[in-house]
């Protein structure tokens, strides 16, 4: 198969028109899209990236109206949410409506909904008609993709359109909060940050990694580059002293002294700088055949926490 690479929205709708998948920039990460409607469609996706069918989809809506139809109630701090932050790099979990299919929220009586504020994203949704479900545009266990090159770095030959378009203004997956029952919970850390929706409601809770996994995605690894990911406590001058030969690189925020020997150093200039450059990073090692990443923490306020997600996820 070939791939069109285009900018323009119209013939990047045309596709997904016609039972495609296109994928398709927002703020956060690139998506790999396709019609909700569309059973063939969205097993597309699936089978594109590789997806274990227990993983649901985002839907992403060009008007918050369309959110009535995708959801069945919309509880207080949902409307608040919605309020303040669509659109946004925030997704809702919702009470589903029954007329979307099982496929996209893969069985769950749930569904995630969010309104990106991607310029062309928005374009784009509204030009296809119909809401768009879609997941990051990465092979399953790859990291998200923040160009329209890391998409075809994993997906040319293999989906028939990419729109084009702006390198991702934040580089992290949208934060997601289940409102559907209960005290809200985050369940994936994002650029909205848990003090922003504590600030909607005090209730608003995180708790990485315990209990039962509420989110699907959660219990896949994620975010992986190749190489071997090695956390560094916060502020380290020191890096680690290797007599290896092996390809070694280093992110973060702090210079450590010690980068004699390092083969590639991404000094950030602060937290929304790590995030931005986080994924795209990971894939440049991969290319440059790096074999160890050492990655700076981050303290996990605000978007820290999300930084820390990330990175975690990528060190198991
Ligand atoms: O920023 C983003 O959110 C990007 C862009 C393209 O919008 N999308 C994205 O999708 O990151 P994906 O599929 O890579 O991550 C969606 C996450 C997964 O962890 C999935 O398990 C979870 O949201 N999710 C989706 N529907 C859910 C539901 N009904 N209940 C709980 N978790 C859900
Ligand atoms: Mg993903």
């Amino acid at each position: 198969m070939k791939t069109l690479v285009t900018e323009s929205i119209k013939k990047a709708a045309s596709f997904i028109k016609k039972g495609e998948v296109v994928a398709f920039p927002t703020e956060t990460v690139y998506g790999l899209g396709a019609n909700v409607y569309d059973i063939e469609a969205i097993k597309k996706i699936y089978t594109a990236k590789g997806r274990p069918f227990d993983n649901p989809l985002i839907v992403h809506v060009a008007s918050k109206k369309d959110i009535l139809v995708l959801a069945s109630e919309i509880p207080e701090l949902a409307k608040n949410i919605i309020r303040d932050y669509f659109p946004g790099p925030i997704t809702v979990i919702l009470r589903r409506n029954e007329l979307i299919s099982m496929l996209v929220t893969a069985g769950l009586g749930t569904i995630a909904i969010r309104m990106p504020s991607s310029k062309v994203a928005l374009d784009f949704i509204k030009e296809c008609g119909v809401p768009i479900a879609a997941p990051s545009a990465n092979l399953s266990g790859s990291p998200s993709p923040t160009s329209y090159e890391h998409v075809l770095e994993d997906f040319d030959g293999k989906i028939p359109c990419v729109l084009k378009g702006p390198n991702a203004k934040h580089g992290l997956e949208s934060t997601v909060i289940d409102c559907s029952s209960g005290i809200p919970h985050i369940l994936r850390p994002g650029v909205i940050t848990l003090e922003q929706l504590k600030g909607l409601n005090e209730r608003v809770a995180y708790q990485a990694r315990t209990g039962k996994i509420k989110s699907p995605g959660q219990k896949y690894k994620h975010y992986a580059p190749k190489a071997k990911v090695i956390l560094l406590p916060n502020g380290s001058k020191e890096l680690p002293a290797s007599d290896s030969k092996k390809l070694r690189a280093y992110i973060g925020i702090s210079l450590p002294l010690n980068l004699d020997g390092i083969a590639s150093v991404r000094i950030c200039d602060d937290m929304n700088d790590y995030a931005k450059n986080l994924f795209s990073y990971f894939r440049q090692c991969d290319r440059e055949e790096m074999k160890i990443i050492y990655a700076e923490k981050v303290s996990e306020e605000g978007i820290g926490l999300a930084i820390m997600n990330r990175l975690q996820k990528a060190a198991k």
